[in-house]
């Protein structure tokens, strides 16, 4: 909870003056009542004339008006407090949402986390005003309504006293059985959502796929759930405001019967008789509302623990501890030293095993390997989008951890495998590599990566909006601009990983061309499932089941290692089969 505090420090005041507020209008409906019998009593029985009710009135509306002022601002201050405070700690689990390792994303997954960001903060935004508005004015309410009903007449709000705990005690029955409900099903609000956001996020492959019934059947039962978990939940609530109401309405039928014996005997006024019935009524309502309140808040609270969750996670990449924070990547050089990766520990099987080998400024670096084979994994360890398990992967002979991850970052270019665009202009895309790159040299990046010609050919040229992802270009294109994208950084280390697969051989080998041309003393690292890209590599390493099976050239290779030559040949007779 004390995590809280720091969120609430900035609203002090609106956390302060909203319940205080608040008591303006808990004065009033306390007075209210009291002038009322006044007004009853002295005025309209007692013969005090025309002038007293008209003074007794406006002492009345003079009350009503303090009230509604107090009350309309309580509100005010309380939904101010209430919304800056859970902005902000959207705001942090953004912060730290983005300061996450591809590890903490992969544990929580996209969908709870947008769910936590979302939903999660809203039901603390309700929850707090709600306790904000409630704090002062229901115990206000409860007590000032029990002292006022008492100075009027002991006897007869005594009966209050007989209602109060019968009240209390079906509210306590009524929860006990409420909150259980209530928690299976947020439980299964969860479930739904995270099946929905998986779904929509994937709807194009489970089209191509024609799984949309299995989906829909999949969506059906945790719909169902839930549906049957709120009824359930809700079967309580409906029950919890009639029984409510009835103890409401006996107590007010046993205050006037009771009252209006003494009203006959002339032991009491009829105007107090009419304010102890407007006291029983506000006591109880209030105790009512407390009841709700606790009923929401174990909603809230299911909320809070899931926010917590991601505040209190410790991102387990961090720049720290770096040595050498201000340093930049000056050259390039590339070195795994006896590298070993899990995504889990508890996993056994490692990803990759006891890799060893340098990558030269300057020179092609090329990666094969069947898929499984650990390739990706291993060239996420380089701008730490993972680290590794065991051994130390180096660049410019310093650790990568003792760079800052900025540093680090801006001197990889990478384009990962499974690359988006966002949406925005082609340009606004090609632009996240440089922000302030003129554009001459984005159209030479485009050039390098043989984008420019087809960019030029739609009508928007480069202004072209692109659907988010990248929908409205081909699979080849969208490759394309992303490696413009990594060109414009101007990377000393350039990874592509698997970023030519849908770009045919020739433009391929276009791309090959210019970047001999273009990052002259880049190192790049070349991926690819083709062994064709990367004939001419200045060295290739065959990876097999996460360990180096061989080093060397193609022509090295060729000759002697067995697993090169079986993806070699294979590749071939099939490129004969197609031609
Ligand atoms: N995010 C991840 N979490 C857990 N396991 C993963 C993850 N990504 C890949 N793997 C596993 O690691 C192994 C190597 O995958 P990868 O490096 O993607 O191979 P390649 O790029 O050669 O096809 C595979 O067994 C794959 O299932
Ligand atoms: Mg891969």
């Amino acid at each position: 909870m004390n995590r809280y505090l720091q969120y609430i420090k900035p609203y002090k005041l609106y956390f302060i003056l909203g319940p205080l507020l608040m008591l303006t209008e808990v004065a009033g409906e306390i007075v209210l009542p009291k002038l009322m019998a006044g007004m009853i009593n002295n005025g309209i029985l007692g013969g005090g004339g025309t002038g007293f009710i008209i003074r007794q009135a406006c002492i009345m509306f003079g009350c009503i008006i303090i009230q509604v002022s107090g009350g309309i601002s309580g509100h005010y201050f309380s939904v101010k407090a209430a919304v800056n405070f859970s902005a902000d700690i959207r705001r942090a689990v953004f912060d730290k949402v983005q300061e996450f390792s591809f590890k903490n994303i992969d544990k929580f997954s996209t969908g709870s986390l947008v769910t936590r960001l979302t939903n999660d903060i809203t039901q603390v935004m309700n929850i707090t005003r709600m306790a904000l508005i409630m704090a002062v004015r229901s115990p206000g309410m409860l007590i000032g309504g029990v002292i006022m009903a008492f100075s009027i007449d002991a006897g007869l709000a005594s009966i209050m006293f007989i209602m109060i705990p019968l009240l209390g005690l079906a509210i306590f029955l009524l929860m006990r059985t409420a909150l259980p409900r209530f928690d299976s099903m947020q439980k299964s609000l969860d479930n739904l959502n995270s099946k929905t956001q998986e779904n929509i996020t994937n709807v194009r492959v489970i089209k191509s796929f024609v799984r949309g019934s299995f989906e829909t059947e999949r969506f059906d039962e945790a719909s169902g759930e839930l549906r049957d978990r709120t009824l359930n939940a809700m079967k309580i609530v409906v029950m919890t405001m009639p029984v409510m109401t009835l103890a409401m309405n006996i107590t007010t039928i046993v205050v006037l019967w009771r009252g209006g014996n003494l009203v006959m005997g002339r032991e009491l006024e009829i105007g107090s008789l009419s304010a102890i019935v407007q006291y029983t009524t506000q006591v109880l309502s209030s105790l009512m509302m407390v009841s709700m309140m606790i009923i929401n808040s174990s909603r809230a609270v299911a909320s809070i623990r899931r926010i917590s969750e991601v505040l209190e996670t410790k991102s387990d990449l961090t720049d720290e501890d770096a040595k050498y924070k201000d340093r930049l990547i000056t050259e390039g050089r590339v070195e795994f030293r006896n590298v070993s990766f899990k995504y889990y520990e508890k996993r056994k099987d490692k990803v990759l095993g006891d890799i060893s080998f340098t990558a030269e400024p300057g020179k092609v670096l090329g990666i094969v390997g069947i898929t499984g084979s650990g390739k990706s994994s291993l060239v996420q360890l380089i701008p730490r989008l993972y680290d590794p398990t065991e051994g130390e992967v180096l660049i410019d002979g310093i650790n990568v951890k003792d760079y800052s991850l900025y540093n680090l970052r801006e001197g990889v270019g990478m384009v990962l495998q499974k690359n988006v665009l966002f949406s925005g202009s082609i340009m606004d895309n090609l632009r996240w590599g440089g922000e302030d790159a003129p554009e001459e040299e984005i159209y030479a990046a485009a050039r390098a990566a043989q984008a420019d010609g087809f960019v030029r050919g739609f009508t928007d040229g480069y202004d072209m909006e692109l659907g988010r992802g990248g929908v409205n270009v081909s699979g080849g294109q969208k490759q394309r601009l992303c490696i413009a994208r990594a060109l414009l950084k101007k990377p000393k280390i350039l990874i592509l990983d698997d970023s030519t697969s849908a770009v045919d051989t020739a433009t391929e080998a276009q791309i090959r061309h210019a970047f001999a041309t273009t990052l002259k003393d880049t190192t790049k690292i070349i991926i690819a499932q083709r062994v064709s890209s990367v004939l001419d590599a200045d060295k290739i390493i065959v990876l097999n089941d996460g360990r180096i099976a061989a080093e060397g050239t193609h022509d090295e290779l060729i000759k002697s290692s067995e697993e090169y030559r079986e993806i070699y040949y294979s590749q071939m007779d099939r490129e004969r089969e197609v031609s």
